[in-house]
């Protein structure tokens, strides 16, 4: 499973490229508004630090105004894929662009036959939001599974993106499930290392080694 960064943060986006752990971002308004850099030009750094794809979300809400929104970020740089929301116009915007090829990542999927239509309008990525559907009482993770099952029975090579990744948990279903990426905070990450037993181990290996080095 590929692991993206969900993160607009340069010093998040350099740490995990240094673990080995980045083979793509994902960035929304909300991850960008967070940051102090200009739009442009921070977008233009994570792509240059980022190995893969990053994501990076239109806000505009007709098909029209959407493609040429998306035709701007792909401009950018090479690596960046368009995120736009699943609604009808973004569907007619995913068509143009995908027949241009430019990688199109379709958020905010919340149904299985949102994800489908995402897929035959020529969409790269689709990304259901498993935590979000799990903040209203819904499994969000069995939306991956449907998801991930409707692709299989039609031979779609659409990836799967598990976004609104909240905890470990989340992830090691997403790889169970055979998920194409999860997107994950950096706090997720850090997490998805530790294991307490792990810190005991340490620990006691270290005092044990005291007791080699007074020899
Ligand atoms: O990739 C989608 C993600 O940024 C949304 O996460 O935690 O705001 O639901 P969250």
């Amino acid at each position: 499973m590929k692991i993206f960064l969900d993160t607009a943060n340069l010093d998040q986006i350099k740490e995990a490229a240094k673990m080995g752990m980045l083979d793509g971002v994902t960035t929304n308004p909300t991850l960008v508004s967070k940051e102090k850099m200009g739009f442009e030009i921070l977008i233009k750094e994570i792509c240059r630090i980022v190995p893969g794809p990053v994501s990076v979300e239109c806000v505009s809400d007709k098909a029209e105004s959407i493609v040429k929104e998306a035709r701007q970020h792909a401009r950018i740089a090479d690596n960046v894929a368009v995120k736009i929301p699943i609604c009808v116009e973004g569907l007619k915007a995913t068509k143009v662009l995908s027949e241009e090829g430019i990688d199109v990542n379709t958020t905010l999927v919340f149904s299985a036959s949102q994800a489908l239509m995402a897929a035959k309008a020529g969409t790269r990525y689709v990304s259901p939001f498993v935590g979000r559907l799990d903040d209203i009482s819904h499994q969000g993770m069995d939306l991956v599974e449907d998801v991930l099952t409707i692709f299989d029975n039609y031979g779609l090579n659409t990836e799967v993106i598990v976004a609104s990744i909240r905890h470990p948990l989340h992830f090691v279903e997403a790889a169970l499930m055979g998920a194409d990426i999860a997107t994950v905070p950096f706090a997720v990450l850090e997490k998805l290392a530790k294991h307490p037993l792990t810190d005991i181990g340490i620990e006691r290996f270290l005092k044990d080694w005291e007791k080699v080095k007074g020899k």
